[in-house]
């Protein structure tokens, strides 16, 4: 049986990384699929014709997830082209490391926009669908730098401790529609986002994980599914930690 079959959902940031490794996964167990990417729009015109091979609907879209009337358009359009929303992963994110006292407003301001406010610009457009249908899956991209900080990434940190907070008061809000909001906190994920680190930064984060290894974007996408699909359909307002054992 496929955990996902029939399920229409729309996954932000997906040319690579997280976000492409749940679009994959979403594919595999039969969601339909649509996707953003903002500047990889060859990465994601070849995911959307990856996906198509699993025999399901798929449909890249370039949105700007920091940008409010771009994601109430996404929205719009996914649902015409779609037909009903049912689960929504606010995956996309960046990262412009540096310690506070050399981090510059702009620095501040764009991590903040692309990480945490997209998350309301997603969420809120997609609200009246969801509670028109009186059922969703919304699953928001934190991080367990949102739940502990870490020096050097204030900005970041901000953002994602914003999302936990932001995802538990959405949980309480819509619960009683049938739609449900839960975090994944990934810890240290082998992507092009962490691939920039300091080989030394990198060996000190294995170091300090019980599990002696780097996380697979392929295992939170797993948690994705689980998340998305009805096999968790009593599980809202959840912060789950995907991290070997880090934050332990
Ligand atoms: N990797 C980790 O260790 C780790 C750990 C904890 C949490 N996370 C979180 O997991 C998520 C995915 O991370 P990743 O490592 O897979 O990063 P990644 O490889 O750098 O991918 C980021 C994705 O976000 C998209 N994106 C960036 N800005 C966007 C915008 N304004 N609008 C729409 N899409 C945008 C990118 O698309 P384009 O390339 O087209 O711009 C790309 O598809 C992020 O939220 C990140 O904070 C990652």
């Amino acid at each position: 049986m496929k955990l996902l079959e029939g399920k229409n959902a729309l996954i932000t940031g997906a040319s690579k990384g997280i976000g492409k490794s749940i679009a994959i996964k979403f594919a595999e167990q039969g969601a339909n699929v649509g996707f953003t990417y903002l500047s990889s729009v060859e990465k994601g015109e070849a995911l959307e014709n990856e996906l198509k091979e699993y025999g399901i609907k798929a449909k890249g879209f370039r949105s700007d997830a920091s940008n409010y009337a771009a994601s109430e358009q996404l929205i719009n359009d996914f649902v015409k082209e779609f037909g009903s929303l049912d689960v929504l992963i606010n995956n996309a994110g960046i990262t412009k490391d540096g310690l506070l006292m050399r981090m510059s407003e702009e620095q501040y301001d764009d991590v903040i926009n692309v990480n945490l406010k997209s998350v309301f610009n997603l969420t809120k457009a997609a609200c009246r669908t969801l509670m028109k249908q009186k059922s969703g899956s919304i699953v928001n991209m934190s991080s367990v730098v949102g739940v502990r900080g870490n020096a050097g990434q204030a900005n970041y940190a901000a953002s994602k401790a914003g999302i936990i907070g932001f995802t538990k008061s959405v949980a309480l809000e819509l619960g009683s529609r049938n739609i449900r909001a839960n975090v994944i906190a990934p810890g240290f994920i082998e992507t092009e986002m962490t691939g920039i680190l300091d080989p030394k930064v990198v060996e000190e984060w294995k170091n300090a994980i019980p599990l002696k290894r780097a996380g697979k974007s392929e295992e939170v996408a797993d948690l994705a599914v689980f998340l998305g699909s009805d096999m968790s359909q009593y599980i809202t307002g959840q912060v789950v930690e995907i991290n070997g054992g880090m934050n332990t």
